[in-house]
């Protein structure tokens, strides 16, 4: 146990434990016994459970490195895995000599630049060393120089050298920073390469190719170093590139992955899942970054399994790792680490924004979307909870006014119970709102408009009178809708008018309407309101049966003509209740002005007239 610090204590060991976070020593080993013991947190196992817990080996890997430091080899199953462990064992020699001669020449003469270039972006001494950066040079056949007692052939296999056809093969990584990229085991199996300069046309990172040691999919990029670390955090973090991961170990992070340019794979996924049970993703807060975290999310739906999962933080716009702990320091990393969001938080939140949701067709389109999802899942029982706690969300998003409208005890009590704090209209809702506002040039419209925003109460007394406006009228319809998303901002039985949500929202200047008016009452400006509101919710209504029976005088004359007479004295009597309404408006304000100084209630500290 090398990577342990053992005191002798009688016949046995003991150390601080390497599984918890502890001053004092509770960690025990007893070579005689041949096991290992933590009093503190229970950890206990042999030597192949040490290499598999805490290096994050896998089974057979562990047996063959406990093997390969007796000295031993551990045998292969069949003859022909026999020959191709021995032709890796060679590229594994092949690969630690690139390493070494890569890192010498970034230590040379000829690593100036690479040197600068580090420096410039904050990676110490420390960080180069323990990474192991190198550094490639130009010339196309520096490399096979360096590395003559090794074949050509196995340059190529090793992924150093490219070979074109019958054409002289030449070094793949050439005028590059290099850094290694190990197994689990901490062996070197591939490189990456950065240009050092960004005006050239080359692309800014270059792979190594698969080969017998590497396989992209198959492996995280600094494990053998970030799998240890989380057995002491509970963490695993995973970011988009290796330089993110550097950066984070360089500020104490030590519990950081990244994939190999690529999205995550089934593989990579579960190899995170054998080190923690919800490994944290970071990905760009920009559009791009939000894809890249839906990509890794859908990659994980099918694999999901009781208490494994994904936790996802989203960075600020246009920062990656690197950028925000060199910007904003360790301490706004180690917050936005503290609060990631879930899988399905995330998955909830990028399709409510992924399209508009106007219509009721894109409201069904949202509804598919998760229900697509939903089906991705294998485990029956995870299924079966992602699909009812989206589909809740889903109906509390889509048919929220019918569900306030459900008579609730609390809801009708007002002023008895207080919620803490004042929500705020999102931008986008006020936005809305004040467009609603300034597009209404119906009076009707813009009266019931203001009257609701005064007494959002009512909207909700009104909700499905209002909802049923909202699909009939096509014109006005979103400008109502707009109230009664607002109106969902506040509490059951919250009375604030909703211009005090949002400041900039101006107070209404529609004065025929009594309801509008300061001096009115408020008991009788709701009931007013209530009646315009069943005015508004009318005339459409009539307007289409108008329409329908004038459309039925070619079929059915005489039926059609009685119809018509009907609705015409029908909205007769709606101009006259209209007309009525605004008539209203002076009586009442005369008579506010001779009892103003009596009017109390809570509505009417609400008013902004
Ligand atoms: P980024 O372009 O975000 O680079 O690519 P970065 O990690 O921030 O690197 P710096 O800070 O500019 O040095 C993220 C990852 O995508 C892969 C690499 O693995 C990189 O770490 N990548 C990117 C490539 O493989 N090839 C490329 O040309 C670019
Ligand atoms: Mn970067």
């Amino acid at each position: 146990m090398r990577t342990t610090k053992l005191q002798r204590a009688g016949r046995e060991w003991k150390a601080c434990c390497p599984f918890h976070d502890e001053k004092s020593p509770s960690f025990t080993v007893s070579d005689e016994k041949g096991f290992y013991h933590c009093f503190g947190c229970g950890a206990h196992g042999d030597a192949i459970r040490w290499m598999t817990d805490q290096r994050g080996l896998s089974f057979m890997d562990a047996v063959k490195e406990l093997a390969a430091e007796a000295g031993m080899e551990v045998p292969a199953p069949d003859p022909r895995a026999a020959q191709r462990a021995q032709e890796r064992a060679g590229l594994h020699d092949v690969m630690q000599a690139a390493q070494d001669w890569f890192a010498a020449n970034l230590a040379g003469a000829g690593g100036t630049k690479a040197r600068e270039y580090l420096q410039s972006r904050g990676f110490n001494a420390r960080t180069v060393e323990r990474f192991g950066f190198g550094y490639a040079p130009a010339e196309r056949q520096a490399l096979k120089g360096a590395l003559s007692q090794f074949d050509e052939s196995l340059l190529v296999e090793a992924g150093l050298r490219i070979e074109v056809d019958d054409r002289d093969p030449y070094d793949r990584f050439r005028s590059r920073l290099m850094l290694p990229i190990h197994d689990a085991r901490g062996r070197v199996i591939a490189f990456g390469g950065r240009i050092l300069d960004s005006d050239t046309n080359a692309p800014k990172y270059l792979n190594s190719p698969d080969t017998a040691l590497f396989d992209k999919g198959r492996t995280l990029y600094n494990l053998h170093r970030a799998g240890p670390a989380s057995r002491q955090t509970g963490r695993l973090i995973v970011v988009e590139g290796y330089m993110d991961a550097i950066a984070l170990a360089a500020h104490g992070f030590e519990d950081a992955v990244a994939p190999l340019g690529t999205a995550l794979t089934e593989q990579q996924i579960e190899l995170l899942w054998r080190m923690v049970e919800t490994p944290v993703l970071c990905f760009d807060g920009d559009a791009a970054g939000q894809r890249a975290a839906m990509r890794a999310i859908v990659r994980a739906l099918p694999l999901l399994r009781p208490a494994h999962s994904l936790a996802i933080v989203r960075l600020p716009a246009g920062l990656d790792p690197d950028d925000l702990l060199r910007q904003q320091g360790p301490r706004a990393m180690e917050k936005l680490l503290d609060t990631p969001a879930t899988l399905l938080d995330t998955l909830w939140d990028f399709e409510r924004a992924a399209q508009p949701l106007e219509t009721p067709e894109d409201k069904a389109g949202l509804k598919q979307r998760l229900l697509d999802h939903v089906e991705r899942i294998d485990h029956p029982d995870i299924r079966a909870l992602y699909k009812r706690e989206l589909l809740e969300r889903f109906s509390a998003f889509a048919f929220p006014r019918r569900e306030r409208t459900a008579p609730s005890p609390r809801g009708r009590q007002g002023g008895d119970w207080r919620k803490p704090a004042i929500p705020r209209l999102s931008p986008e809702a006020a936005q809305r709102l004040r467009g609603a506002q300034a597009g209404s040039r119906d009076q009707l419209v813009a009266a019931v408009i203001a009257g609701l925003m005064r007494f959002p109460d009512e909207a909700l007394r009104h909700a499905e009178q209002l909802g049923r406006f909202v699909q009939l009228d096509p014109k006005a319809g979103p400008a109502v809708d707009a109230v009664l998303e607002a109106v969902e901002m506040l509490e059951p039985g919250e009375n604030l008018p909703i211009s005090s949500l949002d400041g900039p929202i101006a107070p209404p200047d529609n004065t025929r309407f009594a309801f509008l008016g300061q001096g009115t009452d408020p008991q009788v400006a709701r009931e007013q309101l209530a009646e315009a509101v069943a005015l508004l919710v009318e005339r459409p209504a009539l307007e289409a049966a108008l329409a329908a029976a004038t459309a039925r005088f070619e079929t059915d004359p005489e039926g059609a003509f009685v119809e018509q007479q009907r609705l015409l004295k029908r909205k007769l009597e709606f101009e006259r209740r209209l007309g009525q309404m605004s008539s209203r408006r002076a009586a009442s304000a005369a008579q506010a002005d001779s009892t103003r100084r009596g009017e109390t209630g809570p509505a009417n500290g609400a008013d902004t007239d």
